[in-house]
């Protein structure tokens, strides 16, 4: 095995923390990313926290031909693959871009693997493929459902297309991680989530109220069928969410063949709660009101992550607190996100 690890969308909320934790373990590591969504300071801030920093590779996974560069420079070993774009409203106006990037990306990505030899494959699903869950706590058996939206339908067919390559070739080792609600930063406070523009999610919405960017939160809908009204999800620390990955590339090189794992805590919260969690942990008041339902929103999503943990010996570790505690030692430090810090000069 060679060590090194492609990693897609590097630079990216989720890319950026696993860059870290496979530096941290001892890989050498190529990032490839448009930086369509990202800052290259992100990996600065890795290299600031483990002495180290990846390959640096700007570019498309479409480009088929910089791909053949990358696998011919490098001796690749698996590739995490992060890189996609990922605004369920954008999505809905703009269903060519995200077929476009995220499945004609991805195929262009596993055809260039194929010509190199390179079999291992750890991919960014989302429990969105569950659509309406028919059951919770959503177990790996839990009937995958039509997405409700373009975003969630790319990653469906990403996952049926892997599939049909497993099938088709056994060479191919392959991950299909379906996260639940990653949020949380590194501990140092360096590393963090840098939306663009106002956030869609709940974690950095609120974040940002509580720095003073935005003026208050508002609740999608306090008529869901759960206790309080509101949406309940699974919501995990993105460190344990990287954990998973590398516990995922070590199993998929020891069995081969296609692995589906949930990805989430298995303890699901109300918007309320994390509203109140967040003020109890940092202080701040969170001004909020309550507005209609999001379309496309499901009352409620929380895992049954027992797979991972019997399969993988990976279970989430770190707490609601820890989460929030994180997230907002990364925001006060960096209340613009990357932007915050000067622009890096390599
Ligand atoms: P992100 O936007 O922070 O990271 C994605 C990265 O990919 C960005 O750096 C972006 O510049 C890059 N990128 C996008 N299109 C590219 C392309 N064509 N070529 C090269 N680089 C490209 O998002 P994230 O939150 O880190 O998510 C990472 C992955 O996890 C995505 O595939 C996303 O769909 C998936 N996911 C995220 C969540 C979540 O809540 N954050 C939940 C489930 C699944
Ligand atoms: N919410 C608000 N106000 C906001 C933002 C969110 O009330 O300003 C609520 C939502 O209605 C939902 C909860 O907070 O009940 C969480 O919403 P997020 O947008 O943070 O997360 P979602 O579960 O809607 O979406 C996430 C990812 C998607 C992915 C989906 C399913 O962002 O990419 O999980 O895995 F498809």
């Amino acid at each position: 095995m060679s060590n090194t690890v492609l990693v897609t969308g590097g630079a990216g909320y989720i890319g950026s923390h696993a860059v870290l934790a496979l530096l941290q373990n001892g890989k050498n590591v190529v990032v490839l990313d448009n930086l369509s969504n990202s800052l290259r300071a992100a990996l600065d801030h890795v290299e600031n926290i483990c002495g180290k920093r990846p390959v640096f590779v700007e570019g498309d996974i479409r480009d088929s031909a910089l791909l053949d560069q990358v696998f011919s420079e490098h001796a690749i070993e698996a590739v995490f693959h992060f890189a996609g774009l990922k605004a369920v409203g954008e999505s809905v106006r703009e269903p060519e871009k995200y077929y476009d990037n995220n499945v004609a990306g991805t195929l262009t990505l596993l055809k260039t693997m194929n010509q190199h030899g390179v079999f291992n494959f750890v991919f960014s699903s989302s429990a969105t493929v569950y659509g309406c869950p028919s059951e919770m706590p959503i177990s790996e058996e839990t009937k995958v459902e039509r997405p409700t939206n373009p975003y969630g339908r790319t990653k469906l067919i990403i996952e049926d297309m892997l599939r049909d390559f497993s099938d088709a070739d056994e060479r191919w080792n392959i991950a299909l991680l379906r996260y639940f609600n990653p949020i949380g930063a590194h501990e140092s406070g360096l590393l963090g989530e840098h939306p663009q523009g106002i956030p869609n999610n709940l974690l950095p919405y609120i974040s940002q109220v509580a720095i003073g960017t935005l003026k208050e939160l508002k609740v999608f809908g306090n008529d869901h069928p759960t206790p309080d009204g509101t949406g309940i999800r699974d919501y995990i620390h993105v460190v344990d969410l990287v954990e998973g990955h590398l516990k995922a590339l070590d199993f998929i090189c020891e069995h081969k063949g296609l692995h589906t794992w949930n990805l989430g805590t298995g303890t699901g919260y109300s918007v309320i709660e994390i509203i109140d969690s967040f003020e109890q942990v940092t202080g701040q008041n969170i001004p909020y009101s309550f507005t209609e339902r999001r379309a496309g929103d499901v009352a409620e999503s929380w895992s049954n992550p027992a797979k991972a943990k019997v399969e993988m010996n990976w279970v989430a570790s770190r707490t609601l607190e820890d989460m929030i505690r994180d997230t907002w030692r990364w925001q006060s430090n960096y209340p613009a996100g990357y932007a915050s810090t000067p622009t890096p000069t390599h």
